[in-house]
Formats: C-alpha cells, structure tokens, sequence
C-alpha cells in the first residue's frame, strides 16, 4: 500500500475486503459512468507489451505477438500483435470509456484519419525506462515514442486544424505502463545493471527517468494522464520460475523493487503535479488488485494463477508462445495467458479497479 494518490488512508484490511466485493459485484464496468459533462475524445497510450497494440510488428526485434496462438480470443482468432489472447487495457478503458473499442498501434501504415483523432498507441513490447532495456531487447525506447507522438501531433494539426488539435491532446486520457520489463527482463536477468546499481539506486535511476518522460509528456500538452504503477512482478510466471521455488510462489526479491519503485514513483508524480496544478497526473495502483486476484483466485473465477495459459505456462513469452507447443483448453481459468501476461479476464479485473478508483480524479478537470 502507501500509495499517495489514495485520498484517504483506509486500513489495509477494508481495503482488501472491499476489493473482493466491488471487484465481484462490480464487473461494474458497465456502471462506469464519465463525470457529468466531461468528454474524452482520444485514449493514447506509452510505454511496453501491456500497452502494445502491434508497433512491434513493424520494428526489427523478435518480441512480437502476431502469431497464434496471441489473439486466439479476438477477432476470429486474430493476432494482431497484441500480447494477449485478445483485448489489452488500452482497448477496455478505451471502450469503457465509450471512444471505441480498438485502439490501433500508431506504426500500422494502413492507419485511418478517424484512428488517428480518436487515439493510438506507442507503446513498444519489452521497452523500459532504462534505455538499456529497450537495447536488449530492440525495441522502441520511452524518448522515441515522445517523439513519435510529436510527429503524430503534427498529422492531427493538419487533419483537423491547429485549434481542433489542441484541444484533442488537452482532453484526451493518457496512459502510460512501463518499468516491469526493467526489473524482470534487465535488471534481474543480465548482470550488467547490478554491477552498477543496488536495487534502491537503480529504482532511483528508474523513477527518474519516469519523472522526465511524464514532464515531457506533460511539455507536448497532455494534462490528463494515468501511469500504471507496477503490478507484483514476482508474481508473473517467468518471475516464479526464476525465483519462486518449488512451490511456485510469488519471487519476492521482484515483489520488494516493485514496491518501492511505486513508492517512489507515487511521490515523485504527486510532487509533478503539485507544481503543475493544471495537471492530473496520477499513478494508478495495480499492484493491489493484482496480488488480491493472486491471493484469492476463486474470488474472481480463476483456477490457475503462478503460470500461463500458454506452453508449459511457465517460461513462454513472445516467440517462445507459439502453435508448435501446446495451448491450454480454456483461457478463462487462467489469470496469466502467456508467463508475462495477463489474459482479457484478468486485464478486465485490473481495468474495472482502476477506472472506478482514478477516471473522476483524472477526468475533473
Ligand atoms: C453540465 O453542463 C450543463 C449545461 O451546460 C450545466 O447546466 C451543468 O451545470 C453542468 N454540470 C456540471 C457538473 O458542471
Ligand atoms: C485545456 O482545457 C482547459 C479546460 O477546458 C482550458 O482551461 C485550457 O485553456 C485548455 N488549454 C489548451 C492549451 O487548450
Ligand atoms: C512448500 O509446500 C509444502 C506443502 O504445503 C510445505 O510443507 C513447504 O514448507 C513449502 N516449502 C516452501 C519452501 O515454502
Ligand atoms: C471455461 O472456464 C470458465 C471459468 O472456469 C467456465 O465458466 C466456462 O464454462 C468454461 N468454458 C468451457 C467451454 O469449458
């Protein structure tokens, strides 16, 4: 917990039980409701595969996602590059909040007018913060999807005139995901960040950046902004199979820098936004609800939680989850579709949370 942008500070222990209930009763989503008379023309999203509609489909690297057995619950089975078995949570929040239902990757050239107004996204699976990581892995880094997005300001300026345009960017709901790939597929895996930084200095390193790019994002005009905080990284299968044990459980050395990297981020945005008060910049706990789902499965209808839907479930991300290895019958019993990500369900649960408990603040502005 200790996340700031909380109002109130509520007994864990409510928290918790209350979580259950609302996220039970409440696949409420269709109760989400915008405040009265806000309107939010565009969803656009930063940062990694949580957020990644396909951009990586037109970059040279070799995570993608668009083969089966990814997409096998969209679309007739489409892959599309989305690294699930079919919604991500740009396209939930953005049908949700009644833009549209798919939100395109900026990269796709056959890319309409009408997409471009309504929103895309940059994000770029197995980016980071740390430009290393986005190295490793030959992927877009955080600074060039800023620039990507400058160079999408410039199309929207001539598709529906400078005025129309800001005023797009001005209302339009941001959100930004990325950090999970620095820890469990940089600073965990290769040797050389250790070698520089201690856990605590390298999320020093990590939220500094975080806080450059959201000012940055901030400088190119948008004021409504929701950044993920991290969820428990441990818990993602490939964490548990590296350091969970024989029981599979959650690896806590990832579990402790994930929670003090949203601690410090969550000061850090709070302090951002105090100085830019025209700003609603937020980071939006899925750390929380993602362990309560871990913790307590049955709650919200899944049978299998420390591995993927995926191969074995344990190590196949990416190119590794593909039609050669086997698939499981039903995606719907598992929180994870491949060892990294969530399936739609799961994304649904974490989206229903996160719109009910930070769109009004986002949004009242
Ligand atoms: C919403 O807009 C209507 C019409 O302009 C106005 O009467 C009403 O007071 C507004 N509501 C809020 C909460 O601003
Ligand atoms: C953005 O919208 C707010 C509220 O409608 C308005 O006060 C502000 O002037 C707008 N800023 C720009 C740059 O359009
Ligand atoms: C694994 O689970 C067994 C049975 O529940 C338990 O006895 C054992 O202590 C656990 N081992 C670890 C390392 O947690
Ligand atoms: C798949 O699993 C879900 C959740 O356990 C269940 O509700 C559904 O009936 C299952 N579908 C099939 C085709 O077995």
């Amino acid at each position: 917990m200790g996340f700031n942008f909380i109002p109130s500070r509520i007994p864990s222990t409510v928290v918790l039980f209350c979580l259950c209930v609302n996220l039970l009763v409440g696949s409420g989503i269709a109760t989400f409701k915008l405040p009265e008379n806000v309107t939010v023309p565009a969803v656009i999203a930063f940062g990694d595969s949580i957020l990644d509609q396909g951009n990586n489909n037109y970059i040279p690297t070799f995570i993608r996602a668009n083969f089966p057995p990814y997409g096998a619950n969209f679309l007739g089975e489409k892959a599309t590059g989305r690294f699930t078995n079919a919604k991500t949570p740009v396209d939930l929040i953005a049908e949700l909040i009644n833009v549209k239902e798919y939100v395109p990757p900026y990269l796709d050239p056959f890319i309409e007018d009408q997409d471009l107004i309504t929103g895309v996204s940059f994000a770029s699976g197995a980016t980071g913060l740390d430009p290393l990581t986005s190295t490793i892995n030959m992927v877009i880094p955080m600074v060039d999807q800023l620039e990507m997005f400058e160079n999408y300001i410039r199309k929207l300026d001539v598709l529906v005139g400078k005025t129309e345009a800001n005023n797009i960017i001005n209302n339009s709901l941001f959100l930004v995901a990325t950090g999970s790939d620095d820890f469990v597929d940089d600073y965990f895996t290769y040797p050389m960040r250790k070698i520089q930084y201690d856990v605590s200095s390298y999320v020093n390193f990590l939220v500094s950046e975080a806080s450059t790019f959201i000012q940055g994002l901030h400088g190119l005009g948008a004021r409504r902004v929701v950044v993920l905080s991290l969820p428990p990284v441990g818990c993602m299968p490939t964490s548990i199979t590296v350091g969970g044990g024989k029981n599979r459980s959650c690896s806590t050395m990832h579990n402790k820098a994930a929670k003090l990297f949203n601690k410090k981020l969550s000061s850090e945005l709070q302090s951002l936004r105090s100085r830019n008060p025209p700003v609603k910049v937020v980071l939006a706990d899925i750390y929380t609800p993602f362990l309560d789902v871990v913790n307590n499965p049955q709650s919200y209808g899944f049978e299998i939680v420390d591995r993927g839907c995926c191969g074995t479930g344990k190590v196949e991300v990416s190119w590794m989850c593909n039609v050669l290895g086997p698939t499981c019958s039903n995606s719907s019993k598992y929180l994870f579709w491949d060892s990294f990500h969530p399936t739609e369900k799961g994304y649904r649960i974490i989206v229903d949370y996160l719109l009910e408990r930070y769109a009004n603040d986002v949004l009242s502005l």
